[in-house]
């Protein structure tokens, strides 16, 4: 089965898009070796910012909107996914969708006048998906067509949290939406877990926010990600940490590293991959 998983926080900039493009090259890493498709992983940007994709050696260019996501997205029937699909430049197998900025922007006001405009996603990757074993979600930080279309098209949802400030509301908000998906189209969608993220260890709010995570959320904390130069150059150099600051040595297929975000995200890695195979 394939495991999707969109990563979402309603609140910007808690390392959303930090987390899909690591976590989706470090699976790719990490499954570097199965065969095919047990191997391969697809990255889906379905923020209008396009910014995940820059890791993927997208660039600042833009697709033609007709060979792009908004097209699968508003077109009826949508064009074919298949010739759509591109190899990033990093990894061997890890593939993203192009995208245009504009018309995701287009396409999230359009989306609430469509038919099935919450399935739209799902529908779309349903002919390439025994092609993958990992499809990753990254989504916007605003409630709508866009985020719901992630949710209705997976099977599992991570949310990072950041350490510096719990945004209890927020957080609120997004579990009633995950409750709606469930209710009306997905109802085994699963938490898969909150990840701490923006970690600093020299203050005090982030050890009472990672005791309060865990009180309210047990067995769901999933292990956190420190705040790193590292993560930050490897995201201005356009790409994810795994390249930025390769692993050093493969133990039983695990990755290991000297460098601590891409320990931390090869940690979550292993996390996601026994939790959900
Ligand atoms: N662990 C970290 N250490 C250092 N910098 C980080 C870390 N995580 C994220 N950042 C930086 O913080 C900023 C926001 O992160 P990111 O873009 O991943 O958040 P986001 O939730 O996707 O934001 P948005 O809601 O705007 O899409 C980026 O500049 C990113 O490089
Ligand atoms: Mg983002």
């Amino acid at each position: 089965m394939t495991i999707i998983l969109t990563i979402a926080n309603e609140k910007g900039g808690v390392g959303k898009t930090t987390t899909a493009v690591n976590l989706a090259a470090g699976l790719a890493l990490r499954l570097r070796d199965e065969a095919a498709p047990n191997n391969r992983v697809l990255l889906i940007d379905m923020d209008p910012q396009g910014h995940a994709l820059l890791s993927a050696g997208y660039g600042t260019h833009t697709a033609p909107p007709a060979e792009s996501l908004s097209a699968l997205l508003t077109e009826t029937p949508p064009p074919s996914i298949q010739r759509m699909l591109r190899v990033s430049q990093h990894h061997e197998n890890l593939f993203f969708l192009p995208s245009n900025r504009a018309s995701m922007v287009d396409a999230a006001r359009v989306l609430p006048t469509l038919m099935a405009n919450e399935s739209r996603l799902q529908h779309a990757i349903q002919p390439v998906l025994n092609q993958f074993a990992f499809i990753l979600i990254d989504t916007p930080p605003t409630t709508g067509d866009l985020l719901i279309n992630a949710l209705v098209a997976s099977t599992h949802v991570l949310i990072p949290v950041e350490t510096s400030y719990l945004g209890v509301s927020g957080l609120l908000e997004l579990q009633r939406t995950i409750e709606e998906v469930r209710i009306h189209f997905r109802p085994s969608l699963k938490i898969l877990g909150y990840l701490p993220t923006l970690c600093e260890e020299q203050r005090a709010e982030t050890q009472d926010i990672l005791i309060e995570l865990q009180k309210r959320y047990p067995k769901q904390v999933l292990p956190p990600i420190h705040k790193s130069s590292d993560l930050a150059y490897a995201h201005s150099s356009h790409m994810d940490v795994f390249t930025y600051r390769p692993p050093r040595q493969r133990i039983a297929n695990q990755i290991e590293s000297s460098s601590r975000p891409t320990q931390e995200y090869a940690s979550v890695v292993e996390t996601i991959i026994n939790t959900t195979r």
